[in-house]
């Protein structure tokens, strides 16, 4: 056990920490959309609510899920929002693509649907437009659909469908991956497509916030550069972070446990230089303007669900998108968690890619069963953080990792109740006996994710073998609070009372 001492700088905050951050993903892709939250009110061998998987709605309300982005990823630049709406049976059943996956798609999951399951699970919407195969009216029209007090057209067929009230969502993309997937443009012309789009939305719905597609650095200063006269009209730009380089999604040996562990931590750097680039065209433009960075896909993705990229292992095929997800991922999504919070002036949004049996997913399904991966756990470690003040965290002292950096690490927030501190174990190896800096007084709760192995994971036969238990955390005299955290573990530490003040 190697000693570790941190200081939690209750005197310098960082910034709220917007729920905003702790958005997921549901993509019409693989079993995420289908058969993962949706599986239509006509299956009788499990238990819903209205279509939606009652196991998986429960899981996700607890969790919380404070944001939802849907219909897609690839899948967004082919939706056409009417074929979702009216009749169940009167909708028509499209080819459904997504990342190379074709499938017949009936559309019984649409938009009255998924705002119902919003509202049900507590998540704001999200929607992704369609720019790739669709065009600024069309996008116009599911605003207006959905956000309309009027009566027209649209407004009235919306009341027909069941909802009197506008839906009021307030966020949009426009178009996704449009590098890629959602049409091959180039910065430049993307950029001038956006201007058109964007226009003509602020048009039907001055109040929504529009999130453009961005890239890599090049691609980002180039849209930047091109829609420097019109930065009104963008108010977050959306980047992609996903993890590639870890090896097996179980079988990885200690080199990649770092590899992967390293990647995550580099998410936080990609936030930076986005928004430094954000900072730099609107200084150019002289319109100050706050644009946040959305990174609204980031996570994990294992060799063997995708038939691209790095990593010697056998690869699922057809692909399906679907993973294991180790205790090793916990402690990745907990690293970007922790740069999030250090990031939260800049980063406005983010949405781990996906919900539920997709990549990195929280909730797996299989039939009637349902568990929850060790990251829907790392993430209900983080959520006393939502909405509270983040605070800056130095490391005094820690072993080091093979790279360098220190072992241990930690993010801390403040809020009206309590001081929240989640600290990060990551060696592979030793465990640390932490001491933290920071007041004293009050009741101080502990609860711990760990396990014997990095590659630990939860089963249907053990859906508890990876799962949050009491930590004890020690008065460590007038100096603050002690704990010991095991080898490859993430812990979050609840301070009520006097020492939150
Ligand atoms: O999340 C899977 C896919 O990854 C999405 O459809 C796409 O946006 C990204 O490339």
């Amino acid at each position: 056990m190697s000693d570790a001492v941190l200081t939690i700088r209750t005197d310098a905050p960082l910034g709220h920490i917007s729920p905003r951050l702790y958005g997921h993903f549901a993509e019409h892709l693989g079993r995420c959309c289908y058969d993962g939250l949706w599986v239509g009110p006509g299956r009788s061998d499990i238990e819903q609510q209205n279509g939606f998987r009652s196991d998986v709605l429960r899981a996700l309300r607890a969790l919380p899920v404070p944001l939802l982005r849907w219909p897609g990823g690839c899948y967004a630049d082919h939706y056409h929002w009417r074929d979702g709406i009216g009749p169940a049976d009167q909708r028509p059943i499209r080819l459904g693509m997504s990342c190379g996956l074709q499938v017949e798609d009936d559309n019984s999951l649409g938009t009255h649907e998924f705002l119902w399951f919003c509202r049900a699970i507590g998540a704001e919407p999200y929607l992704a437009g369609n720019v790739g195969s669709g065009s600024p009216q069309e996008l116009c029209d599911w605003v207006e659909y959905c956000n309309t007090p009027l009566g027209t057209t649209l407004g009235r067929l919306r009341v027909a469908n069941g909802a009197p009230e506008p839906f009021g969502v307030r966020l949009w993309g426009v178009g996704n991956e449009n590098w890629g997937c959602g049409g091959n443009y180039d910065a430049q012309s993307y950029a001038l497509e956006y201007r058109r789009y964007a226009t003509m939305l602020r048009h039907v719905d001055a109040q929504i916030e529009l999130v453009a597609c961005g890239y890599d650095d090049r691609w980002n200063a180039i849209f930047m550069e091109t829609l420097a006269n019109h930065l009104e009209l963008m108010d977050h730009l959306s980047i992609h972070h996903y993890w590639t380089h870890g090896g097996p999604e179980l079988s990885f040996n200690e080199e990649q446990y770092y590899a992967l562990l390293a990647e995550a931590q580099e998410t936080e750097r990609f936030i930076q230089r986005t928004a430094e680039i954000i900072q730099a065209a609107s200084r150019a433009a002289q319109r100050p303007r706050r644009i946040g960075v959305a990174l609204d896909e980031w996570g994990v993705w294992h060799p063997e669900a995708r038939d691209w990229g790095p990593g010697d292992v056998p690869r699922r095929t057809p692909p399906t998108y679907e993973q294991a997800n180790t205790l090793r991922d916990a402690l990745a999504a907990a690293i970007a968690l922790e740069g999030f919070h250090r990031q939260c002036q800049v980063l406005t949004l983010a949405n781990l890619a996906q919900i539920v049996n997709v990549l990195q997913a929280v909730v797996m399904t299989d039939g009637p069963r349902m568990w929850l991966t060790p990251t829907y756990h790392a993430f209900r470690l983080h959520a006393p953080h939502m909405g509270a003040t983040a605070l800056q965290v130095a490391v005094e002292h820690s072993l080091s990792l093979p790279d360098g950096s220190p072992a241990v690490s930690a993010t801390a927030s403040r809020s009206a109740e309590r001081l929240t501190i989640t600290l990060i174990n990551r060696h592979y190896r030793h465990g640390a006996s932490v001491r933290l800096h920071c007041p004293v007084g009050g009741e101080a709760t502990g609860q711990l994710l760990s396990a014997d192995d990095p590659r630990a994971t939860n089963t249907p036969e053990q859906p508890e073998a990876v799962a949050p238990r009491a930590l004890e955390v020690h008065a460590d005299g007038a100096q603050g609070w002690r704990v010991e955290l095991p080898p490859h573990s993430l812990a979050t530490l609840q301070i009520h009372g006097a020492a939150a003040r």
